[in-house]
């Protein structure tokens, strides 16, 4: 091998090694610094969370159904649950495969579709027989910060803006833990979120 050839393999060795670096940085950023590269949410002076802007904007991840009809006609969240990820936490649970301190998870309700639905609520559309969505029905958030709700299991805060139409209200005090996070804490696979539900965080989680 000549010198000339040593040098440039050399120098190409060096170059990989130089990018192999930086793109690790690039990925590891969350893991160091997890708080200040998450967005957190708005809170008001009376402890009150402000509602969220443009949560439809979020990574979409989800939307487990419960139709009224097949809950007595009055299920508890009715009916569809479209859920969205802060795109912040979101990288950041890419990363890391752990939920980060700021995390917002905003849980949006719509009604199903309404014509000619069966017993069972389901329509029959151009589509097949089942069920679509109709009209926003409510907006729920979660909010995992352990420093501002410390007595919360694992951080994480629930509030509701309404279980109605738009307009939904403009803040929302946290509900007892009692009232939502204990479900939360029994039965959801990863670290209070129902991951079970949701392929695409199942997916994105740890793969950068
Ligand atoms: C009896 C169990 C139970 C209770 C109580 C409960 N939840 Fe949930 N929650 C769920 C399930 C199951 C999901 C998964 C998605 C779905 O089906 O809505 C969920 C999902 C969520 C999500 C989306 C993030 C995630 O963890 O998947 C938010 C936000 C949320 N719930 C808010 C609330 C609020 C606010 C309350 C209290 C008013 C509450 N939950 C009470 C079972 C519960």
């Amino acid at each position: 091998m000549t010198i000339l050839v040593r040098r440039l393999l050399l120098a190409s060795v060096a170059a990989v090694g130089v990018m192999s670096i930086v793109s690790c940085a690039a990925n590891t950023v969350y893991a160091d610094d997890n708080e200040s590269k998450v967005n957190h949410a708005s809170f008001n002076d009376d402890g009150s969370v402000a509602q969220p802007v443009n949560w439809r904007r979020w990574v979409f991840v989800g939307a487990p159904l419960t139709p009224n009809a097949l809950n007595g006609g009055n299920a508890p969240f009715p009916e569809y649950h479209n859920v969205y990820v802060e795109p912040s936490a979101f990288e950041a649970y890419a990363a890391t495969g752990k939920w980060p301190e700021g995390t917002q998870i905003a849980k949006e309700l719509t009604t199903i579709y309404e014509n000619n639905n069966d017993a069972v609520g389901a329509s029959t559309e151009v589509s097949g027989r089942g069920f679509q969505q109709g009209e926003f029905s409510g907006l729920e958030l979660t909010v995992k910060d352990s420093t501002r709700f410390p007595d919360m299991p694992g951080g994480w805060a629930y509030f509701s803006f309404g279980h109605k139409p738009q307009p939904y209200e403009e803040s929302a005090k946290a509900f007892p833990a009692e009232s939502c996070n204990a479900c939360h804490a029994a039965s959801a696979a990863d670290d209070f979120v129902f991951t079970q539900f949701y392929p695409v965080l199942r997916a994105a989680k740890g793969s950068m």
